[in-house]
């Protein structure tokens, strides 16, 4: 089978090569992987900026649609045919994290989607919801799932205020989950037309970071002066303190990601005084994913994203490194 792989780190690393076939055990699936999406954490994975020490060569990508082909001995849950997705961390299925459950990562500590077949335990996939095409559901396992948790981390109800940042993956998800739950959304970008997207898909009222860099006024402004309930914060290093600031007394910080750097020093008054609440996501469990898409079936949702085909994955990479896409970027396999 073809797979892309980096053996030593950089996009320019990256080669498809060909590799063993592979044949499940008892317990294990074969996967054909028909789609993959581009996560942020991707590139840095890709880079060596995720897990320097990160043993090599590795598959890169954690997020896969595919049909099942081939069950090994004793397999139960799934048949030939079914449309599936694999679960980012196969050991996560249910219950609260641990460090054993954050282990067995897919593209970080083990090999990930961008080949063509992929051997999974039965426990390490969920079934794909019917109206969606494998383009879409690649979209899923981490972007989707990350952004469906943040809006459980915040309470969000109908009337909730919801702040999104950017227009990446899990922020265009968070948009789209956040008006499932009958909340107003606004949000900040670095660009018009992409803020205009956005407004088009149910976005409320939007900003632009760079023209305003203190978006937190804005907010204050776009609330009577209350603050948001919740801020799905993907910047990390700059973007923090503004969003304690935007929040509104005893509202909810979704810290996501580090997109403008990993390390911040705070306020500490402005979190005791706001009694804010900081609360880490970490993708979520099989579980999750599995209501996520109950609840994707129910609305009909469709994510949203750019496809392009696989052998394309050094261009796609690059066009992720430089911020130009809405929503998400999706690899076609075959
Ligand atoms: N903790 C978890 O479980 C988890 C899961 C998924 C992702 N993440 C992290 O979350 C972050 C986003 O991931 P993603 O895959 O959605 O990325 P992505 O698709 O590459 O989205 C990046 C977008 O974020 C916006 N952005 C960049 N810097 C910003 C800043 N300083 N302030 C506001 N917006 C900014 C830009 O949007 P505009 O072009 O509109 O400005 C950019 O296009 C990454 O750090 C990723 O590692 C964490």
């Amino acid at each position: 089978m073809r797979a892309w792989e980096f053996s030593s780190f950089g996009i320019d690393s990256l080669e498809l090569v060909e590799r063993p076939a592979l044949v499940p055990g008892p317990g294990e699936v074969l996967v054909a992987v028909r789609a993959v999406s581009l996560n942020f954490r991707d590139l840095l994975m890709v880079k060596g900026l995720y897990n320097p020490r990160m043993a090599l060569p590795r598959i890169p990508c954690s997020d896969g649609s595919g049909e099942v082909v081939e069950l090994g001995p004793g397999v139960t849950r799934w048949k030939r045919g079914d449309r599936v997705a694999g679960i980012f961390m196969q050991n996560w299925l249910d219950g609260p994290i641990t460090r054993a459950r954050t282990k067995c990562a897919l593209g970080g500590d083990v090999d990930g989607t961008l080949c063509e077949f992929m051997v999974f335990r039965e426990t390490g996939l969920v079934e794909i919801p019917d109206h969606l095409s494998y383009q879409e559901a690649a979209t899923l396992p981490c972007a989707a799932v990350t952004a469906w948790n943040a809006l459980a981390a915040g309470d969000i109800k109908p009337g909730s205020t919801v702040l999104i940042q950017g227009t990446g993956g899990v922020s265009i998800f968070a948009l789209q989950f956040a008006r499932l739950r009958g909340a107003r959304v606004i949000g900040i970008s670095s660009s018009y037309e992409k803020l205009e997207r956005a407004q088009a898909i149910g976005l409320d009222a939007g900003v632009n970071y760079r023209d305003v860099p203190q978006w937190d006024r804005w907010a204050m402004e776009e609330t009577g002066g209350e603050g948001v309930d919740l801020v799905v914060e993907v910047g990390g290093s700059g973007t923090l303190p503004i969003s304690l600031s935007a929040l509104r007394f005893g509202g909810t910080v979704a810290q996501i990601g580090v997109l403008s750097g990993a390390a911040e020093p705070l306020e500490i008054p402005m979190v005791l005084h706001k009694m804010a609440r900081i609360h880490g996501i970490f993708v979520g469990s099989r579980q999750d994913f599995i209501e996520m898409n109950r609840a994707i079936e129910l609305s009909q949702l469709r994510p949203i994203g750019e496809e392009f085909h696989w052998t394309q994955a050094r261009e796609v990479m690059e066009k992720m490194e430089e911020g130009g896409h809405f929503g998400k970027l999706v690899l076609t396999v075959n």
